[in-house]
Parts: C-alpha cells; sequence; structure tokens
C-alpha cells in the first residue's frame, strides 16, 4: 500500500496536531511526514526538535522542493487560499482546516483549482468523524425522527483562546468561522448535505473589546436549510477562564417523529485538582497513549480526520479516483459552509435576513 508523503503548512497551535498525526502514521507505515514550513522561525525550530521533517519558511520552496503527495494547511482562517491554490496548481492533494475560507470568491478558486488539476481537496470538519455525531446520523439515516423541523448548536470557547492564543488573528476571523463553521458542517451533514437558503443573525463586542481585541465575542444565527428545517448556532469564544473545558459545544435536533441531543463536550470524565479545579474533558476529541514501544500516540476524532486526508491520498496513489474516496468533506462542503459563514457576517453587518442562495 502507498504511504503518502505529507508536508504541512503552519505549526501553530493546531499545525501540531497535523504533526502527531502523520509521525504516528509513519510508525504504522501510513503515511510520512516528509516536510513542514512555518514563517516562525524559532517556533518551526521548536517543531523540528520535537518531529522528524525538512522545514522551510517558504512555502513555495518546499512545494517545489519536496516530491509530495498531499499538504494540509493550518494557517489562521483567513489565510488559507494562497497555500490550497499553490499545491493544487503543483498536482499536489490538499487538506485545509476550517473554514475553507472567509469568502465565496476563495472557496471558489480552490475548488476550481483542484478540478483543475485533479486533485484532492478536503476540508478539517472533524465533527463527521466523532462517534456520537456519527450514531446520530445513523438515527436520522434510519428515519426515526422523520423530517426534521428544527435544532439547536452551540459551540463556546474560553476567553484564553482569542485573548491569548492569537488576539490579532481573532479580529480577522471571529467566533462564528472558528467555531461555528464547525456545526453549520455538522447540521448539513447530519441533514444529508441540506443546504442554507436563509440567515438572520446578530453580534456582540463587549468584552474583548474592553481587553484591546477588537473581535466579535458572541454570535448568535438563525439559519434554515432546503429540507425546511432552522437551527439556531450560537457560538463565542468568552467563557470564563474558570469554565470546566476549553470548549463547551452541543447539537440537539427535533423532527416529526422524534428528537436527537448530543452533549459533544462532557463524555463523562470529570477531575478536580487545586491547581485546575473542576473540569470535564472530551476525550473523544483527543487522547494520549504510550504504545508497547513506548511511543506517544494520539487517539480521537480530531486525528481521525486529518488521517483520512493522508488514507485517501493513499488510495489515488494506488490508482484509484476521487469518486472511489466514498463520502468525505469536500471542496463543496467546505463552500456551503462558508456560504453560511458569510451570511451570518452579512446579516449582522445589514441587519437583514440573508439569501443564502444568491451569495
Ligand atoms: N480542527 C480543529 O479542531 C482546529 C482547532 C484549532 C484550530 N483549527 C484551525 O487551524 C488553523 C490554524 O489555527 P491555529 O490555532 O493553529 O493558529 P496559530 O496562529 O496558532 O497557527 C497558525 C500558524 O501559521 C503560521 N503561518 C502564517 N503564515 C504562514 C506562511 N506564509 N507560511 C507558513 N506558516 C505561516 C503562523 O506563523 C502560525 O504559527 C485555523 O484555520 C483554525 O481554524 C482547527
Amino acid at each position: 500500500m502507498a504511504q503518502a508523503r505529507i508536508g504541512v503548512i503552519g505549526l501553530g497551535e493546531f499545525g501540531i496536531q497535523h504533526l502527531r498525526c502523520f509521525r504516528q502514521m509513519g510508525y504504522w507505515g501510513e503515511a510520512q511526514l516528509v516536510a513542514a514550513c512555518e514563517i516562525n522561525e524559532e517556533l518551526l525550530e521548536r517543531r523540528m526538535q520535537e518531529f522528524d521533517f525538512t522545514g522551510y519558511t517558504d512555502y513555495e520552496e518546499m512545494l517545489d522542493r519536496e516530491d509530495l503527495d498531499g499538504v494540509t494547511v493550518v494557517t489562521p482562517d483567513y489565510l488559507h487560499r494562497m497555500f490550497v491554490v499553490a499545491a493544487a496548481e503543483r498536482g499536489i492533494h490538499v487538506l485545509s482546516e476550517k473554514p475553507l475560507d472567509v469568502t465565496m470568491e476563495g472557496c471558489r478558486e480552490m475548488i476550481e483549482a483542484a478540478e483543475r488539476n485533479n486533485v484532492l481537496l478536503q476540508v478539517d470538519f472533524h465533527k463527521r468523524f466523532d462517534e456520537y455525531h456519527i450514531a446520530m446520523k445513523q438515527k436520522i439515516d434510519a428515519g426515526d425522527l422523520g423530517e426534521i423541523e428544527y435544532g439547536y448548536a452551540h459551540m463556546e470557547d474560553r476567553i484564553e483562546v482569542p485573548r491569548d492564543w492569537w488576539p490579532a488573528a481573532a479580529e480577522k476571523s471571529s467566533p462564528a468561522w472558528f467555531l461555528g463553521i464547525h456545526f453549520y458542517d455538522l447540521a448539513r451533514f447530519l441533514m444529508n448535505g441540506a443546504r442554507g437558503t436563509r440567515v438572520w443573525a446578530t453580534g456582540v463586542k463587549k468584552k474583548l473589546k474592553s481587553l484591546g481585541v477588537d473581535a466579535w465575542d458572541s454570535i448568535s444565527a438563525k439559519v434554515e436549510f432546503d429540507n425546511g428545517a432552522t437551527v439556531m448556532f450560537d457560538t463565542s469564544w468568552i467563557m470564563p477562564d474558570p469554565f470546566e473545558a476549553i470548549v463547551n459545544q452541543g447539537i440537539r435536533l427535533v423532527g416529526t417523529e422524534g428528537m436527537l441531543e448530543c452533549d459533544s463536550q462532557d463524555r463523562g470524565t470529570i477531575t478536580c485538582t487545586y491547581e485546575e479545579g473542576m473540569m470535564t474533558h472530551n476525550k473523544s476529541f483527543l487522547r494520549e497513549r504510550i504504545d508497547k514501544q513506548g511511543r506517544q500516540i494520539f487517539e480521537g476524532y480530531g486525528m481521525d480526520s486529518i488521517a483520512d486526508f493522508a488514507r485517501n491520498v493513499n488510495v489515488l496513489i494506488d490508482g484509484g479516483t476521487l469518486e472511489d474516496l466514498g463520502d468525505y468533506a469536500s471542496g463543496y462542503d467546505g463552500l456551503e459552509a462558508t456560504r453560511i459563514g458569510v451570511g451570518v457576517h452579512k446579516s449582522i453587518e445589514t441587519g437583514e435576513v440573508v439569501d443564502l442562495t444568491e451569495l
């Protein structure tokens, strides 16, 4: 079986998860972490000490020099487009972090570049790999809920994310782009690919502004889908520091024949220590173990979603076609989630209901 030669662009807070994923796929003969690019030289150096790859500060040099089969893009929300297009134009398969882009034109350009060069364009919508969500989808697909009429989703980060991790990038992103996009896609995934048709949204800037960060605190959006359902999405990144988890999240859907509700954060594990206070842990997302060879291994849907890309690339290297890959979060899915995100921000700006089909 092929072992995709992988490069990673952007080695920040989440880039390390991509490095971990491809390093351990190397242990199992499934992929090779060949190269990675990061403009922050001190960070690049640190990552190179922990992981074994050829480091670059110029992504074009990496794409031109290394014989890569696939590249993953883990740069800030508004900065995926140029890397995705550059890889696709060189015939390299690409996984983009979510959101695919924060504009419709950007998504369309990426999709066109991938189609023109016949390469895989995949988006890291990991909520599709959460076993709890997969169980929800099985019940919905079996018709147990009947026709879905309405629903509610929330995703809320602790304030350290926009305040401490990257305040400048937070001003160019939002709770809708960073968090909401996961659940816009999850709602589409659960509702058999339903497309957003209309949205009305509101946003508040108070807490972060008082801390000198000009970013949205919270965004609430009511989205209508073409299956007739409406779903409310509440997103924020101002949960107080003592909150019991870095993220709080969940979804419920109600149909003509039944309802489903999922606490996507609390998986039943709590801890309490003097240092951390009360904590709940979503071990389905990421959990660490040491294997029998003494190597650090990470498991969970956060890893599965990234690994799925490399496995898809292996199928293509072995002569398969994009059609052989079955379901995956495609560039089109990225575009449809971004359509909702663009509409959400347009509605906040105008105060109007936005027709998503016109975007
Ligand atoms: N799937 C998930 O669970 C998840 C979680 C967190 C973040 N993300 C996504 O991952 C992406 C990155 O988020 P993050 O929190 O890691 O941000 P981050 O700011 O910590 O990391 C981004 C990195 O990209 C680097 N970068 C910027 N321009 C570059 C360039 N031209 N060449 C090479 N490197 C460059 C930055 O120096 C930085 O280190 C975002 O799109 C975010 O939405 C996904």
